[in-house]
């Protein structure tokens, strides 16, 4: 039996096959590279000390796809990290998102049902609750609208996995709506790579830490908030990796649709998260408050009881160890894998 990690050159992807590996899963990853490097399955090869096997491959492809499951019989089930995940970017180039994750997805399903492989684990995100009317959500908070095409295909690529279940209740699918990621490994050998200037805050943070940017930019402080700025549930990556060994179990059962929350519960604004960096690394981050960037929300962030209760998982690593763990990653690959 082996698991086929669509998309595992990635952030979230290279540290569940560390995870993966390390739980005894014998792993297959299928990457096109459009935002990773091979060098990150490398280093993933360090951490554990097992080969990961390698396929160079657009999951729109196909005939590639058929290729993998041909040479690779004992794939069981899949973990489906690949896809497009800026939210400006998307903005911009909604055919290239609605293309790569939307058709991505329908070609993989489609090969997999072929080949008798179904079941599947989705990363699926919080953007899906759009802005909630309450926090903490619950998965059975209402879905909203998305403000962005990426949050759109995230939420598209929901309903289909949902009604592909309903049509054929032999798939097992678990839809993971993960918060924040953040932190890396702590061997420092994996971590998050963004191309160019991050979008996302801790990449900003530790960039700005490291020198390559000067400040960080605050978008708005006068959310309706304890300190106005933004609150958000951010996850240690590892923490999040595990959740997906935890979620193999439901592999197992005969056929069923099942959702969960994977965060921390607890909430941050953005000047926490300065202050927390600060205290856990001793690195003064300079800041200044700039405008409300368009399409965020106030605040968001989980109740992950229902993945504790039904998966017996619960994240570990603290907001202490998030930062010292991002930090530890950027210190030691100042230029990330070196793309
Ligand atoms: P990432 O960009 O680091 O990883 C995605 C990987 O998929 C990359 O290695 C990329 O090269 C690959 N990929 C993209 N399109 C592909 C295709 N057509 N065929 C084959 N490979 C392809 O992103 P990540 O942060 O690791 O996110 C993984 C998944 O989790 C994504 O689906 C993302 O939308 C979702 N997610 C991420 C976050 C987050 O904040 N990082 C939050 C919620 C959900
Ligand atoms: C966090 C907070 C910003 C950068 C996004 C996607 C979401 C999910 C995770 C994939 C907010 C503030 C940020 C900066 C700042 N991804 N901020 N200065 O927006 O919660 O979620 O990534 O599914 O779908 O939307 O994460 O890290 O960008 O922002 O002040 O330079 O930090 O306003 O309050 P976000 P983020």
């Amino acid at each position: 039996m082996s698991i086929l990690v669509t998309g595992g050159c990635g952030f979230i992807g290279s540290h569940t096959v560390v995870e993966l590996q390390q739980a005894g899963e014998d792993v297959v990853v299928v990457d096109n590279l459009d935002n990773s490097t091979k060098a990150a399955l490398d280093k993933v090869e360090e951490i554990t000390g097992r080969p990961v096997k390698f396929y160079e491959k657009d999951i729109r492809d196909r005939e590639g796809l058929e290729e993998i499951f041909t040479k690779e019989p004992e794939i069981s089930g899949c973990i489906h990290f690949a896809g497009k995940k800026a939210v400006g970017e998307s903005v911009r180039l909604p055919w290239e998102y609605y293309d790569n994750n939307i058709h991505g997805t329908l070609v993989l399903l489609d090969v997999m049902r072929k080949h008798g492989v179904k079941n599947l684990i989705f990363s699926s995100s919080s953007t899906v609750y759009g802005n909630p009317d309450a926090v903490p959500v619950t998965e059975e908070s209402p879905k909203k609208p998305c403000t962005n095409p990426y949050g759109s295909t995230k939420s598209m690529q929901e309903t289909i996995l949902t009604d592909i279940q309903a049509a054929d209740p032999e798939w097992n699918i678990v839809l993971l709506r993960y918060f924040n990621p953040i932190g890396a490994h702590k061997s420092g050998k994996i971590g998050e790579d963004p191309n160019g200037i991050p979008n996302n805050l801790m990449p900003y943070i530790t960039q700005v830490a490291v020198g390559k940017l000067e400040k960080l930019h605050v978008f708005g402080n006068d959310y309706p908030t304890p300190d106005g700025t933004g609150v958000r549930d951010y996850i240690h990556v590892v923490d999040l990796a595990k959740g997906h060994v935890k979620a193999l179990k439901k592999f197992d059962e005969n056929g069923g649709l099942y959702i969960y929350n994977l965060g921390t519960g607890r909430g941050y604004s953005v000047l926490e998260i300065v202050e927390n960096f600060e205290k856990a690394t001793g690195v003064k981050i300079p800041y200044q408050i700039d405008p409300r960037r368009p399409g965020d929300i106030a605040a968001n962030y989980a109740d992950a009881s229902k993945a504790e209760r039904e998966l017996g998982w619960k994240a570990e690593n603290g907001i202490l160890e998030m930062c010292a763990d991002s930090w530890r990653w950027q210190q030691m690959n100042p230029d990330g894998y070196g793309r």
